[in-house]
C-alpha cells in the first residue's frame, strides 16, 4: 500500500465529513472486485446483502444468510488494503434481540475480517445499534429506502415523500436518522429519499451520510457493483453505469465460442511441449 495514502479507519471518516470531503462506496461480494475496488481509491467497500438479488439472482434480500454473508465478507477482506470492510447483517440475523445482534455482529468481524457492520432500521433498532457499538463493534445504520421492509413498503419504493411519523413518512426517516446517530452508529445509508431530505439528515447530522438514490447532496455515495459495471438487468434510475462490461464480457465468450468451433483457438503459443530431449529419453 502507498504510505502516502492512510488506511481507511472509522475515525478518519468522521474526520473526512468534517473536513467536506465526499466519502466513496461501492459493493463487493468476492476477492476480485474488492482488489479491483481497493486499487482504484474506493473509501469503504460493503458487502452488501443485495447480494442476494445481483449474485443468487432472488427477487429480494430476505433469504440472503449470515453464513453467506459472513463467507463473501470474507472474500473481500482477503481482497481489501486500504478501504475500510462493511459487513451487512442480512435479514433474521439482528431483529430477534440486541443479543443476537452483537452475535451476528461478532460472527462478521471474527470470521468475516468486517470493520465494521450495517444494519437496516432507525427508532425500531436504536436499542440494537447501541448494544453492537458498545461492544466496539462500528455500526452503519441505513433508513429511508430498508430493502429487508420490501414487504412492509409493499416494494423497492421511495420514502418521505408523504408528511408524517408512520413508517415511510418524512417525519420518521428523520425520527430513525436522528436515533441511528445518537445510538452510536458511525454514519449511516440513506437510501431512496428525496433530495431535500438527504439534505436536511446530512446538514443536521455530525457522523457521514452515504446516499444512494438520496441525490447529490450527502456526504458520500454508495453505488451496487453490478449497476457501476453495466452487470444488472435492470439498473434502477438514480443509479449511472460507469461502464459496460456486461457487453463486453458476452461478446468475449461469444468470440470464444466462435474460436474455439472454428479451430482458431488454442494455437501452438497456448500449447505445451515435450523438450525434445526428454521426448528422446535424454533427460530425467
Ligand atoms: O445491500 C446493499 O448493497 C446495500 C446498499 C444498496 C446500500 O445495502
Amino acid at each position: 500500500m502507498d504510505s502516502r495514502i492512510p488506511k481507511i479507519t472509522v475515525p478518519l471518516l468522521g474526520q473526512m465529513k468534517a473536513a467536506g470531503e465526499r466519502l466513496t462506496m461501492l459493493t463487493a461480494y468476492d476477492w476480485t472486485f474488492a482488489r479491483l475496488f481497493d486499487q482504484a481509491g474506493v473509501d469503504l467497500l460493503l458487502v452488501g446483502d443485495s447480494l442476494g438479488m445481483v449474485v443468487q439472482g432472488l427477487e429480494n434480500t430476505l433469504p440472503v444468510t449470515l453464513d453467506e454473508m459472513v463467507y463473501h465478507t470474507r472474500l473481500v477482506a482477503r481482497g481489501r488494503r486500504r478501504a475500510l470492510v462493511v459487513g451487512d447483517l442480512p435479514f433474521g440475523s439482528y431483529q430477534s434481540s440486541p443479543q443476537q445482534a452483537v452475535e451476528s455482529a461478532v460472527r462478521l468481524v471474527k470470521e468475516g475480517g468486517a470493520e465494521a457492520v450495517k444494519l437496516e432500521g432507525g427508532t425500531t433498532m436504536a436499542a440494537t445499534i447501541e448494544a453492537i457499538a458498545s461492544r466496539d463493534i462500528p455500526v452503519m445504520g441505513h433508513v429511508g429506502l430498508t430493502p429487508q421492509s420490501v414487504h412492509r413498503m409493499g416494494g423497492h419504493k421511495v420514502q418521505g415523500r408523504k408528511h408524517g411519523s408512520a413508517p415511510g413518512g418524512r417525519g420518521r426517516v428523520l425520527a430513525d436518522a436522528r436515533a441511528v446517530e445518537a445510538a452510536g452508529a458511525f454514519a449511516v445509508v440513506l437510501e431512496g429519499i428525496p433530495v431535500d431530505l438527504a439534505a436536511e439528515i446530512t446538514a443536521e447530522l455530525a457522523i457521514p451520510t452515504i446516499g444512494i438514490g438520496a441525490g447529490m447532496r450527502c456526504d458520500g455515495q454508495v453505488l451496487v457493483l453490478h449497476d457501476l459495471l453495466g452487470l444488472s438487468e435492470r439498473a434502477p434510475r438514480f443509479a449511472k453505469q460507469y461502464a459496460d462490461v456486461g457487453r463486453q464480457v458476452v461478446e468475449a465468450a461469444e468470440a470464444y465460442v466462435r474460436e474455439v468451433r472454428a479451430g482458431v483457438f488454442p494455437t501452438d503459443a497456448h500449447a505445451f511441449h515435450v523438450p525434445i530431449a526428454v521426448a528422446a529419453g535424454g533427460v530425467k
